[in-house]
Formats: structure tokens, C-alpha cells, sequence
């Protein structure tokens, strides 16, 4: 038997084996997994097919011809996560640092073909250091064939990308065209250029934990969505992601198995301040709505002022899009405003109702802001609210004001019931603001312009600083209580739950990027 049969007949060994759970529990302790503990773990026991086991690759040159491994550095199949169709690539660093070469890219093209035809989700499991370098254009051109098919996947099927070693060069691109990117902590890393290039361009010295780790991505770049401490963990995760999606935009999330009961939750009546101006965790309101335990968040640690994420009600699947008063009061701004955008497209594609809980001062002020394109950057959610057609609600619990009420799923905006907590304030903007601004000359007149402008602020807030307004115009529905909440959102959903709209016909908008 030579080298290659006997890795053959291993490899073949070690697909036979069982993923038991006592043997997932000893692998949690790891960091690392191999490629193929990774498969085993993600994929239910025994489901995985491979595809292309004896693939080897074509090159000659720098005597590569004697180095011909089977699978060439990545394993590529499907089975079932949950009873559900998948497809899976694992790359495998031991195998020429899991670089790609031709036909390392022509198995992971085969695999997205595949699952765009069937219509199943694809999850590419990360760990390579890039294009071949012995291969020169060809692997750089099996970059740009998986890129490619990234782009034809996408608002077909979910795409998940795991990052799980180095990912270096273009080939994060490919991530970055996919749905979802998660990071293992302290184990991965993703750049553009690696620090020896950064310090012979920039002279600037960085790690490459600083550069491009889970911390960086899921913090300051927002590059990540999720990051997980370690492979095992990883893996659940991208589990659990998955069973809040569907398999493809033909079809609705599945559906937990769930029996009503009054749904009255009287804890969600002690969250609000009775100070207006007092901060509160907006999660809290999520968890008093929603199933028991289900929110799932998503970009957790960036542009933490806006709270994104999945859930269940009455074991339907929606998506959460909720200002967070707890971070700069719930403002949006640049980052905040791409990270709801994308959530909000990514619900759309793939018919998941989108519920919006409000509470937001407005947009925020200043050069900072404006310099880096607020303008263009807000009207990205303004654009992608607008553009949904899955069911869509608001829930206003306090603040609404200016420019965010209407980019925040109004009804103006094509939103379905738009409900209000009596503590909404709806208004151009805060009364003390509105005062100064229309009773300018009376304060400056007065005798106690202070004084003056206090009482001019009352006015203006006894005026607008409630949602009774909003309700006669009919821009509201209704003016819910807090315990009410989530039994008016499970009825509003479930009424909804048949709507179609069919849009212009057009190649596609031009979302502002
Ligand atoms: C061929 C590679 C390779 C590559 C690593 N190896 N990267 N072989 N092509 N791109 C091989 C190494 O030669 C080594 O082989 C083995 O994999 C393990 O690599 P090490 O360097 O020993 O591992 P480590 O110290 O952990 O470092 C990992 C690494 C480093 C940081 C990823 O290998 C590295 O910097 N690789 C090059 C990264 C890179 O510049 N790639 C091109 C990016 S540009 P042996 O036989 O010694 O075990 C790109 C363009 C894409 O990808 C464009 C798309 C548009």
C-alpha cells in the first residue's frame, strides 16, 4: 500500500466514526478540530456524504506532481443538520495550509451547484492561507469562480461562512458575500493584507489578533456577525442560526411546535423609566416578547446601539430590529444603520417577518456623522425598509422623533400595524429642542427666558410628547399596554401571515451603497 492509499483507507476509517456525544464533549475541550471532527460535529450522525474524496491536483511545477494528497485540502459533501438538507466544505490545513487550488475550487463549485439547484443552505468551513502559490492564476481564478457563485446563491439559499484558522488575502471576499460569517476567538483571522505587508506599506506594527481577529471583526469592523470560543462551540452555533432560516426564499422558516395560552406578560409593565430621559435595556423587552429563552442576536458587539437578531413567537421565526436606549440613547448613525440594513434584506430574501421595536431620539448629530456619510448610510435602512414585503410591525415603546420615526418602519414606509406603548412620544424632534427653536422670540422677550422656555417646552410636550396624535391620524393602530404586547403580536402576525406583494417590475433598485 503506498503513502496515498494509506491516507485514502485512514480517511475512509475516519469517516466511519461515530460522532457520539461523549466524543463532542471531549472535543469542546480542544480549540481546533480537525476538518473532519468540524463535519462530524455540524452535521447529524452519520448524514455526511463526501464528494470528491479522491480528488488530487493538477499541478507539476516546484515538483508538486510528487505531492498529490486526496481531496486536496478540502472535504465537500452534504447531509442533514436537524433533519434539513445541507451542504458543507471544510477546508483542511494540513493539507498544503488548506490553500486552494484549481480543483480544490472546482469541489466547493460543485457543492454551491448542487444546492442552488436543490435549493439547501451552504456552510464553507474557513481554515486555508489562501490562494495556491504554486498554482499562480489558476487558483486565483478559482477564487473568483466560488465569488461568482456567491453572488448567484445569494437571496436563493443561505449562505454561512465559519472561520476557523487564517483566511487571508481575497479569500475573504467570499465571506464577505455570504449571509453570516461567525469567528472562533484567538483561532481565526481575516484580512485583506497580513501585518508584514501593513508594516512594509504603512510602517505600522499590529498583530494579527489586532488586525483581523474575532475580537477586532465582531467590535470595529463588524466584519463577523458571531463569534463563538471554539470550534465546538462554533458549530452549535451555526446549528442554532440555522434553525431559525429557511432552506431557500421559496420557503418560510419552520415552525416550533407551540400551544397559545393568554400570553399576557406582565413583567414587560416594570421596564420602562418613569424618567423619560433614564435609560433601559431594550433586550428586556425582547425576552418579555418573545418565546422563552429563543432570541438569537446577531452582531452582538457592533453598533451596539441598534439590537438585531432572531426569535421565535408562538414558535414562528421573526427577526428583531430594537433600538437600544442603553447605548448612546438608541440613536442611529453610520454604523448602526448598515448592520440594520443588512439584517433587514437578509429577512426579506428569505421570508422572515421583521418586527421593529422603537425607541429613538433621532440621528446623530455632528461632523463625525456627517463626514462619513450618515446621509448615505441612513437612507441604506430607509431603503431596505421600504423595499420589504415580508409581514411587518412596529412596536413604538417611548421616543420617536424626527427623521428615525419614518426610517424606523413606519407606516408610511409600507409597515402593516404599527402599535404604541402609552409612553410613545412621537414629534419633529425633543420638546426642549422644539421650543427653543419655535418660541425663540417670545423666550428671548420674556422677562425669565429660562422660565419662559420651560413653560414653552411643557406646552410643546403636553402637545406631541404622546402617541395620541399619530393614533387619530391613523399612522398608529393602536396603543397597546406593555403586558398586551406580545398577544396583539402573535394575533398581528398570525393575520398576516398570507401577504404577498408584488413590486414594480425592474432588473433592481439601487440601494444606496
Ligand atoms: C501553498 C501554503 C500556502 C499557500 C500555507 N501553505 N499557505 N502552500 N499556498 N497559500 C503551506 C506552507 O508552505 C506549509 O507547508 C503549510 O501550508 C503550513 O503553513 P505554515 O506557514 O507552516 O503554517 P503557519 O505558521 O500556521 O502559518 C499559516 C499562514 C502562512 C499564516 C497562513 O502559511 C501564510 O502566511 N501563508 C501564505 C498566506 C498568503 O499570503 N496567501 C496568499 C494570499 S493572497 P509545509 O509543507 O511546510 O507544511 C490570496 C489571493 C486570493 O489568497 C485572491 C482572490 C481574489
Amino acid at each position: 500500500m503506498n503513502a496515498n492509499q494509506k491516507k485514502l483507507s485512514q480517511r475512509i476509517a475516519e469517516a466511519k466514526l461515530g460522532g457520539g456525544i461523549e466524543r463532542i464533549k471531549k472535543q469542546h475541550q480542544k480549540k481546533k478540530l480537525t476538518a473532519r471532527e468540524r463535519i462530524e460535529i455540524l452535521m447529524d450522525e452519520g448524514s455526511f456524504e463526501e464528494m470528491g474524496m479522491m480528488v488530487t491536483h493538477r499541478t507539476t511545477d516546484f515538483g508538486m506532481d510528487k505531492q498529490l494528497f486526496f481531496g486536496d485540502g478540502v472535504i465537500t459533501g452534504y447531509g442533514t443538520i436537524n433533519n434539513r438538507l445541507v451542504y458543507v466544505f471544510a477546508q483542511d490545513f494540513t493539507v498544503f495550509g488548506g490553500s486552494l487550488s484549481e480543483t480544490h475550487a472546482e469541489k466547493i463549485c460543485k457543492i454551491m451547484d448542487h444546492a442552488l439547484k436543490v435549493g439547501a443552505p451552504v456552510i464553507g468551513l474557513n481554515d486555508s492561507g489562501g490562494a495556491r502559490i504554486q498554482e499562480g492564476v489558476r487558483s486565483l481564478g478559482g477564487y473568483a469562480d466560488i465569488f461568482y457563485r456567491n453572488v448567484q446563491a445569494s437571496g436563493v439559499i443561505p449562505q454561512i461562512s465559519a472561520i476557523m484558522g487564517p483566511c487571508a488575502g481575497g479569500a475573504v471576499y467570499s465571506p464577505a458575500m455570504t449571509d453570516f460569517t461567525l469567528m472562533i476567538e484567538e483561532t481565526s483571522y481575516m484580512f485583506v493584507t497580513g501585518p508584514n505587508v501593513v508594516k512594509t506599506v504603512t510602517n505600522e506594527e499590529v498583530s494579527s489578533e489586532d488586525l483581523g481577529g474575532a475580537s477586532t471583526h465582531s467590535t470595529k469592523s463588524g466584519v463577523t456577525h458571531l463569534t463563538s470560543t471554539n470550534d465546538v462551540q462554533g458549530l452549535l452555533d451555526i446549528k442554532k442560526l440555522l434553525s431559525y432560516l429557511p432552506q431557500n426564499n421559496q420557503e418560510k422558516a419552520p415552525d416550533l411546535p407551540y400551544k397559545l395560552d393568554t400570553e399576557i406578560r406582565n413583567e414587560l409593565e416594570n421596564i420602562m423609566p418613569i424618567d423619560a430621559n433614564k435609560s433601559y435595556d431594550i433586550r428586556l423587552v425582547i425576552q418579555g416578547i418573545c418565546d422563552n429563552a429563543s432570541f438569537f442576536e446577531i452582531h452582538k458587539n457592533y453598533a451596539e446601539n441598534i439590537v438585531v437578531g432572531f426569535a421565535r413567537l408562538a414558535g414562528k421565526s421573526i427577526g428583531i430590529v430594537a433600538n437600544q436606549p442603553m447605548s448612546l440613547a438608541g440613536v442611529l448613525d453610520v454604523n448602526s444603520s448598515k448592520k440594520a440594513a443588512r439584517f433587514v434584506r437578509f429577512c426579506d430574501a428569505f421570508n422572515i417577518p421583521l418586527l421593529v421595536l422603537e425607541d429613538v431620539p433621532g440621528f446623530l448629530p455632528g461632523t463625525d456623522q456627517e463626514w462619513r456619510g450618515i446621509i448615505i448610510h441612513g437612507a441604506k435602512l430607509l431603503y431596505a425598509f421600504s423595499e420589504a414585503t415580508v409581514p411587518r410591525i412596529t412596536v413604538i415603546t417611548r421616543k420617536a422623533y424626527g427623521g428615525a420615526y419614518d426610517v424606523m418602519n413606519s407606516k408610511h414606509i409600507g409597515a402593516d400595524m404599527n402599535f404604541a406603548w402609552p409612553t410613545a412620544e412621537i414629534a419633529v424632534m425633543g420638546a426642549k429642542g422644539a421650543a427653543e427653536i419655535i418660541f425663540r422670540k417670545e423666550i428671548m422677550a420674556a422677562k425669565d427666558p429660562e422660565l419662559k422656555w420651560k413653560e414653552k417646552e411643557v406646552e410643546y410636550a403636553e402637545k406631541f410628547a404622546h402617541p395620541y396624535r399619530a393614533v387619530r391620524r391613523g399612522f398608529i393602530d393602536e396603543v397597546i399596554l406593555p403586558k398586551n404586547t406580545r398577544r396583539k403580536l402573535i394575533k398581528a402576525f398570525a393575520m398576516l401571515e398570507n401577504k404577498k406583494v408584488d413590486g414594480p417590475k425592474r432588473k433592481h433598485g439601487n440601494i444606496p451603497l
